[in-house]
């Protein structure tokens, strides 16, 4: 279903990204690999291995509209058509809000993962159409809960979960899908040791103590390629997270101590 299909990948160069790439190109997709970092990505093409074409490479930062632009037109000179758009790149924070003293980390985190998002959406959108392609929006669980340490991060995943449920709400029948992801802790990826702290540095560092109830990325990959093989709207990996935003309307302080409790074994600040 994936042979030759075009496949843009925001945030190839790590984590998710990257493991959506190595997957995507097993199936013999044709792919467009974007993020910052030219070597990381050029890593990551080194292990996509399938029948499609050689994965090509974009650099681009999708803060600026213009970058994103550019990474549709390559996409397009390169393949002449766009099927999936996957949006992965995204960047997290580690503090409680009261101890801030760079404000300006909200900038940042909104401007990369719900902006960055709208941008490439943006550019995408007309050539998505064309195909009856689809988005693949990597959201979180704390697009749907409030999470400590996160008010930043949590409010850019609420975010693209609004931007999304108003997007589809326009689409017409026949049009592209939408599928948001909403994934629990992931391991193997940097989000954490690149996550910006009080300070708002990037903390550079990760101890975490979630590897029992985190998923694998290969696990998060397949779980992925499924959901987009059944056209699906929502997927929650692991499924069970399905409960929390359900109890969250029924009775919000077992949900706010739940939560309060795996976030304060995690704490470093
Ligand atoms: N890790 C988790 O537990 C978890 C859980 C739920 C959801 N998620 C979501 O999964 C997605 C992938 O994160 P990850 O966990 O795989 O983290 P990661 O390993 O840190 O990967 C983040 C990716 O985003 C790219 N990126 C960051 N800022 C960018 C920018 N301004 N322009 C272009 N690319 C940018 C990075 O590439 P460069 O640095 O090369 O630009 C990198 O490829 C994120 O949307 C995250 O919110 C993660």
């Amino acid at each position: 279903m994936l042979q030759k299909k075009t496949v843009i990948i925001t945030g190839a160069s790590s984590g998710l990204g990257a493991s959506l790439a190595v997957a995507f190109a097993e199936m013999g997709a044709n792919l467009v690999l974007f993020s910052r970092n030219q070597e990381r990505l050029e890593e990551v093409q080194s292990l996509c291995h399938g029948l499609g074409d050689r994965p090509i490479i974009v650099t681009g930062d999708v803060t600026k509209p213009d970058d994103c632009e550019r990474l549709i037109t390559s996409a397009i000179s390169q393949f002449g058509t766009l099927d999936y758009l996957v949006t992965s790149a995204g960047v997290s924070m580690w503090a409680k809000f009261e101890n801030i003293r760079d404000v300006t980390v909200f900038n940042k985190i909104m401007k990369t993962n719900y902006l960055g998002t709208v941008h490439c959406v943006y550019y995408a959108l007309p050539y998505l159409r064309r195909n009856q392609g689809m988005i693949v929006a990597i959201s979180s669980i704390q697009g749907k809960i409030g999470v400590p340490f996160h008010t930043g991060y949590t409010a850019s995943k609420h975010a693209i979960q609004g931007f999304f449920a108003s997007l589809r709400a326009e689409l017409t029948e026949n049009d592209i899908d939408i599928l948001i992801v909403t994934p629990h802790w992931l391991r193997g990826t940097k989000l954490r040791e690149n996550a910006f702290g009080k300070d708002g540095n990037v903390i550079g560092v990760s101890s975490r103590k979630h590897s029992q109830e985190s998923i694998s990325l290969q696990e998060c990959s397949q779980a992925i390629l499924d959901a987009i093989n059944k056209r699906k709207k929502e997927l929650m990996i692991p499924p069970k997270l399905k409960i929390l935003p359900w109890l969250n309307l029924i009775n919000p302080k077992i949900v706010d101590f739940l939560v309060k409790q795996k976030m304060l074994e995690q704490d470093s600040e």
